[in-house]
Formats: structure tokens, sequence, C-alpha cells
């Protein structure tokens, strides 16, 4: 069947998507919408109406039109340039924070020193954080995603640092528009002066970039954790991700699906493969299962590096398909290498029963990973 019928929390009776085709069908279809304030939450209690109506700019949130006014001021930014750019910087920001690592002496705790802040940086130089404003930019990030100053969970400390993130922003948008660099935060300035695009609002384009900031953290920071822990079970995984790191990284993204299910609500009546979805229908789109499927993939419970794992979801489909995922290969394909490299004797320091994983639905991850050297 490819649609199954599921009762979410609140009642409602909807539907999950798990296999290849059907997730890739309902999310191409624009009969769906992404808004939280439409969806029965399948992660808990919530029914339409009970989430707020996502900001103006806070693009991941909205469906087309509005998406499509956001995003293309964005796509236009990823561009080879910019990510070969992009690339040089974090070639040295990895090579950087694997001294770091290694300074703190075996064993070390690879996610406070290495899967969180890597990706944090990534995020300064794309939006273009001046030098002298990433270590508090930084520390509120991680305390966003729980990654440190915040116990997981701690919703006041978290909150507080979203409303500073928000805030230094609306600042950095400001500041570019006063002396423009090369970034996206410029980039999309400019575009107004340039009369490229329609105007945008100074809080719509802090709410893009937020989002920017929200997608590339705790994504890459897990993903990077989750991928070594992987890794680390087999000394071949290792030998096979230094031989082709591009394969390697499309397989681990696909056997590990970081997100492993996104939500859509019918905005109309939608028929998927003969089964009809009513109007304010929530389904539950299943990328990990959709990863997983015979159907697409030979022994799909096997992870096999050398495979590369064409056509996977874990990036999404459709038009909220990742925008950062170029962003996130390049970011794996120099930290797996670069830390197997550097540390090639790397181990996990406790047993991995001990290791504290994310209590999460949403994005999975964990929350230390102490590793040990020779
Ligand atoms: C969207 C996964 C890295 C920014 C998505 C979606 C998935 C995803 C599954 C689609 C969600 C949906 O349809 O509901 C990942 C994974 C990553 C990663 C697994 C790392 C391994 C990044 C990075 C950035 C980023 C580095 C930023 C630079 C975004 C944004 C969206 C998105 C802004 C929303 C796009 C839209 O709505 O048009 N990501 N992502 N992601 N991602 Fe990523």
């Amino acid at each position: 069947m490819p649609l199954s019928p599921m009762t979410f929390p609140d009642g409602h009776v909807g539907w999950r998507a798990h296999d290849h085709a059907t997730v890739r069908a309902v999310l191409a279809n624009n009969g769906f919408s992404i808004r939280p304030d439409l969806m029965h939450n399948p992660f808990g209690p919530g029914s339409p109406g009970d989430a707020p109506p996502s900001p103006p700019g806070a693009f991941t949130d909205h469906d087309p039109p509005d998406h499509t006014r956001y995003r293309s001021r964005l796509t236009g930014q990823f561009t080879v340039r910019r990510m070969r750019l992009l690339a040089e910087r974090l070639e040295v920001i990895t090579a950087e924070h694997l001294d770091e690592l290694a300074a703190q002496g075996s064993p070390a705790d690879l996610v406070e020193h290495f899967a969180v802040p890597v990706p944090g940086l990534m995020i300064c130089e794309l939006l273009g954080v001046p030098y002298e404003r990433r270590a508090e930019f930084q520390q509120d990030a991680m305390t966003l995603t729980g990654g440190s100053g915040a116990e997981a969970g701690e919703a006041e400390a978290m909150f507080a640092a979203f409303e500073r993130l928000q805030r230094f922003m609306l600042e950095m948008v400001a500041a570019k528009r006063a002396r423009p660099s090369d970034d996206v935060l410029s980039d999309l300035v400019n575009s107004e002066v340039t009369g490229s695009g329609d105007a945008l609002t100074d809080d719509e384009m802090a709410a893009m970039g937020m989002a920017l900031l929200g997608g590339g953290l705790d994504t890459t920071t897990n993903m990077l954790s989750l991928g070594t822990l992987e890794l680390l079970r087999d000394r071949a995984r290792v030998e096979a991700m230094l031989a082709n790191p591009d394969a390697a990284v499309e397989e681990l993204l696909r056997y590990i699906s970081l997100t492993p299910a996104t939500v859509r609500t019918a905005l109309e009546d939608v028929e998927v493969d003969g089964v009809v979805v009513r109007k304010g229908d929530t389904v539950l789109v299943e990328l990990g299962s959709a990863n997983r499927d015979p159907a697409r993939y030979a022994d799909p419970d096997v992870l096999d590096l050398a495979r590369g794992a064409a056509g996977h979801l874990a990036f999404g489909h459709g038009v909220h398909q990742c925008i950062g995922q170029h962003l996130a290969r390049i970011e794996l394909k120099i930290a797996f290498p670069g830390l197997f490299t550097r540390f090639p004797k790397l181990r996990l320091a406790v047993p991995e029963d001990e290791l504290p994983r994310r209590a999460s639905l949403v994005i999975g991850g964990l929350e230390r990973m102490p590793v040990a050297w020779d």
C-alpha cells in the first residue's frame, strides 16, 4: 500500500508515506503544505491552529508562492564559486579543530571540540559573521542546539539564545547594508540595491538568515558524530571512506537518514497512487524508510560505502529540498577523511551503549562522544 493510515497523537487519522516512490510523490506535490500551523503534529499532541503561523522570511515553513519568493533569492547564492571558496575555508577550519581536538589530549569529546564548532563556523562563513563576533554567535548557536551552555531541553536558555541570535541577525543585515562583503546576507541586501528582486524587509532577511542557521547547524553536527560512530565500527569502513569519500558520504547520508521524517498537510483533496488524501489530512513523510526501501536499494539495511546511494532522500525532495546540501556534502567530505587521517587509531573511549543519544524523532544525534587515540 503506497500510503498507510496512521492515528496521530491528537486522534486525527492521517497517513504515513514510507516507500521511496510515494515519499517522492508527496514531496513533489504542491497540493501538500509544509506549514506547522496547518498540521496535526505527529510528534506531539498539537492540532491545526495550535502552532502560530510562521513569521515572514522563515521560508522553511512557508508554501509557494511565499516560499518561492524567499528561496529564489537564496538559490542563486549557493554558487559553484561560493562553494569552492567555502571549501577552502572549511579545509582550514577543519584542520584547526583537529589541532584543537589533539590539544585536548586523549580522551576528548568529539562533539564539543569538532562536530559542534565546525558547522557553526561554516555558517559564520556563509552568512559573513565578522571574526570578532564569532565567539558570541557560536555560544548562542550551541545553546540553541543544546550542544553546550544549556542542558538539552532547557527551554528558557534556548529561547533566550534564539532571541539574541535574532537580534544579532538583524544587526548583521544593517551592517551589511552599510558595508557589504562577499557573503549570503550581503547578497540579499545587494539584490535590493541592484533591483534584482522585490524589496524584502530587514526582518524578513534576518528570518532567512535564521532559517539557514537552523537548517545548517544541528544537522551537520549530528551527521558528523553519527557518521563517525558508524565508521568506527569497522576499520574497513574507514578505508572505504578514505578511498572514495564521495560514495561513502552519500551512503552514510542514506543509511543514517538524520531527519527520519518530515510532515505535510493536504491543502486540497490530493490523490497519491490511488489513495485520496482529503483536504486537511496530515501525512508523516518517512524519509528514513524511503531510504531503506528494498525496491530502491539492494540490501538496504547494509551500510555499503561503495554503493554511492544515488537518489537517496536524506535531503528531502521537491521545493523544500535542502538548500544547504552541497555545503553539507563538502563539509562531510572534508571532515571524515580529515579526522581519520589525523587520528588513524581513533576509537570510542566508552562503550557504545553509554553514549548519550539525543531523544528526538526530528533529528537524531549524540550529546557527547568521548573518543580516544594513541
Ligand atoms: C531543508 C536535511 C544541512 C539548510 C532540509 C530538508 C532536509 C534536510 C531533509 C527538507 C525538510 C522538509 O522537506 O521538510 C539536511 C541534512 C543536512 C543538512 C541531513 C546535513 C547533513 C544543511 C545545511 C544548511 C541547511 C548545511 C544551511 C547551510 C536547510 C534549509 C532547508 C533545508 C534552509 C529548508 C529549505 C526550504 O524550505 O526551501 N534539510 N540538511 N541544511 N535545509 Fe538542510
